[in-house]
């Protein structure tokens, strides 16, 4: 059965096959809806992964709508993230911005700090920085060291949350096979494929890709 992906906020680029959702009537919008407005026209636990690219920081309450979000997902799901860096000038230039998060953000997510307001947690399955296009030449390492105490080096954060299994879908994961090697061990589903693969073979095909030819025919 092919994974149910949605896409909030997609505008005209919503993600291949999947439900599109935006408060505009444009192109590949399938469902018009204004994700300020509760609830989303989702069931709970009906989502394999929900896609959020350059909106998070359009809507009014980011508490209410990640639990939103935690709410359609099925258990195991994941929600990509896509967002402004809070010190580049693209993040204050939008006069449709309403938050800015940095790095630090998703730990009151994630239950790694003390949450008040929540009464979920998604883990941090993984996390990765988009530089300033213009510093395109400079290796990665300057730039996160640069990053560090200038603005404008960092352009956004890519972070993809899971929602954890319960006890009884914790079992089930462990006893699922790899759909590389067929080795049966713990399983994650790899953002970039919508595969479940065993960790070597998460780690192939995001570090390795160019190298395992035979696997990366297979996903
Ligand atoms: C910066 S665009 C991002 C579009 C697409 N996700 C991308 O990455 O190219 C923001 C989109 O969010 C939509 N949007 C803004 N506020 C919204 C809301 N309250 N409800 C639904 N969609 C909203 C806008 O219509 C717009 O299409």
């Amino acid at each position: 059965m092919n994974p149910v992906i949605v896409d909030l906020g997609c505008g005209d680029r919503k993600i291949r096959h999947s439900v599109g959702v935006d408060c505009v009537h444009l192109s590949g919008v399938d469902k018009v809806h204004d994700l300020n407005v509760f609830p989303y026209p989702f069931d709970d636990d009906s989502v394999d992964r929900v896609v959020m690219n350059n909106i998070i920081e359009h809507l009014d309450d980011t508490i209410a709508v990640l639990g939103e979000v935690y709410r359609m997902l099925r258990p195991g799901g994941v929600c990509h993230i896509e967002v402004v860096y809070w010190n580049h000038k693209y993040t204050w230039s939008d006069p449709q911005h309403k938050h800015a998060f940095t790095e630090l953000s998703w730990e009151f997510f994630t239950g790694k700090r003390k949450q008040y307001y929540t009464s979920y947690a998604f883990e941090l399955l993984s996390f990765e920085w988009q530089y300033d296009y213009h510093l395109k030449n400079i290796p990665k390492f300057i730039k996160r060291f640069l990053g560090k105490f200038l603005c404008n080096v960092i352009a956004g954060m890519v972070v993809d949350l899971k929602k954890p299994y319960t006890e009884e879908g914790k079992k089930m994961e462990e006893n699922m096979t790899c759909e590389y090697c067929m080795e049966s061990e713990t399983m994650h589903l790899n953002p970039k494929s919508d595969r479940m693969l065993c960790k070597s073979h998460r780690v192939d095909v995001t570090r390795n890709q160019r190298r395992c030819k035979d696997f990366r025919r297979r996903i």
